[in-house]
């Protein structure tokens, strides 16, 4: 297999989060996210990390952008930090903010690279958190103010746009789970954000669309087979009830099939409190592609003792599966089964794979970074989604996750992602073995 075998104009990229990597987290005018605020609450991140320097990303994208030219890739996705364009979520802009991302396409577009807009990776204004944040009423108008201004500023020069970034991942893990900023628990609280979540995806394409001449658009979702644990009928049902909330439910909003409540009686309550139907027409965007992130399969098991969704995971590692240092199972088959499954749908025009990558125990052997359990995952899963794309399915690019280790949110500075290893106390780069697997790779 080489990256030829996927076509010229296969888009080959790495993606980024600005949370993640930026640093700068309260300098040049950038109000806090919550992220900021969550991970000052004790026991909330591993180790008690904060995202205050991250990458240094800010003051080192030169370097960083340099690399990704060096490893040979076409695509620079990242994300704008709302709260560096908008301290105070609406309202006042900050002009240091807004030209810092000026910098970054500028150097992208001067390096020949393809820069990929991602709107919202997480990191909400924290003074739009205090009132409400995602369960507010008012979310989708100050959304639409942000996205607005960032397509009228940003739109001659950027092209590719990501609307939001898995918005299971943040409204479970951040308003139902507590788990994630800004730590909310509760059903309510997630149905609540669910609801101006899938309405802000929609809005948010649809300004893109009205300011952006010739934008490409799409968004992004956290897409996991889903397997029952036996074939009993309640692991059958089980499972069924986990695919709707974690891969149909914000997913068939944008098609237009409104929320996946026909397979679970608590999704249909949802849906009429929420009177889903009233905003049905609203939540629909013809995207112009998918953007498909996996990192796991889930193997569910009937449980009593959840709450609602009567499921729970049987682990990777409780399995005896390969699984990475996250404790994911590594299953390429099961990569190709869900790119498969949300290219089903008809109305799915193309899908690019935006994240996918893993992390592991990288060693330090003859002074090189020798990650060759990363480099088995990218030959595994690269050769999955050729099969896919060999039986028809359109997929137009692979975005790595992620150029370099970074903050990995509750998770902290631990947990190492990238193709680059980075030193957090000297903020030293160096090239893993995936790195120049990457660079060999894009070079056929
Ligand atoms: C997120 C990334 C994250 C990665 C690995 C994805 O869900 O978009 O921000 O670092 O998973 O956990």
């Amino acid at each position: 297999m080489q990256s030829s075998d996927f076509g010229n104009d296969f888009l080959w990229g790495v993606a980024t989060a600005a949370a993640q990597i930026e640093g700068a987290a309260n300098d040049y005018g950038k109000g806090p996210s919550i992220w900021d605020t969550f991970s000052k609450r004790t026991g909330k991140i591993k180790k008690g990390h904060q995202p205050t320097l991250a990458c240094d990303f800010y003051h080192r994208y030169l370097e960083d952008i340099a690399l990704v030219k060096t490893l040979g890739f076409k695509v620079f996705r990242f994300s704008i930090a709302w709260a560096r364009i908008f301290p105070l979520g609406h309202g006042s802009i900050n002009p240091e903010g807004v030209a810092f991302y000026h910098r970054v396409i500028d150097e992208c577009l001067m390096q020949d690279l393809v820069p990929m807009v991602t709107l919202y990776h997480w990191d909400l204004p924290e003074a739009l958190s205090k009132e409400g944040g995602w369960t507010a009423f008012g979310i989708n108008s100050w959304f639409n103010e942000y996205v607005t201004f960032c397509a009228k500023e940003y739109g001659d020069k950027v092209k590719q746009w990501i609307v939001i970034n898995e918005p299971f991942g943040f409204t479970s893990l951040g308003y139902m789970l507590g788990v994630h900023a800004p730590g909310q628990t509760g059903v309510n609280n997630f149905f609540d954000a669910a609801l101006h979540t899938a309405i802000a995806q929609a809005d948010g394409a649809k300004i893109l669309r009205a300011e952006v001449s010739s934008a490409v658009i799409g968004t992004a979702f956290s897409c996991s087979e889903v397997v029952p644990y036996t074939q009993s009928a309640q692991d059958l049902l089980a499972a069924k009830r986990t695919d709707a909330l974690m891969n149909r439910f914000f997913f068939e909003p944008v098609l237009g099939l409104g929320f996946p409540t026909s397979d679970w009686e608590v999704l249909e309550k949802f849906a009429i409190s929420h009177s889903t139907w009233r905003h049905q027409e609203r939540m629909k965007f013809d995207f112009d592609f998918i953007g498909l992130q996996n990192y796991f399969p889930l193997v569910i098991r009937y449980n009593a003792f959840i709450p609602i969704l009567q499921a729970w995971e049987a682990k990777a590692k409780n399995r005896k599966v390969p699984h990475t240092a996250m404790g994911w199972e590594i299953n390429a088959d099961s990569f190709y089964r869900i790119i498969k499954q949300f290219a089903s749908y008809p109305q799915v025009k193309s899908i690019m794979v935006t994240e996918n990558g893993a992390a592991f125990h990288d060693k330090v052997i003859d002074g090189k970074i020798d990650d060759r359990e990363r480099i088995e995952y990218f030959e595994a899963y690269l050769s999955a989604m050729l099969k896919a794309k060999n039986e028809g399915i359109n997929i137009t690019g692979y975005l790595a996750w992620t150029l370099m280790d970074n903050f990995e949110w509750a998770e902290g500075y631990q947990a190492r992602f990238g193709l680059v290893h980075n030193d957090f106390k000297t903020q030293q780069r160096t090239i893993k073995q995936s790195g120049y697997w990457w660079q060999q790779f894009l070079s056929k």
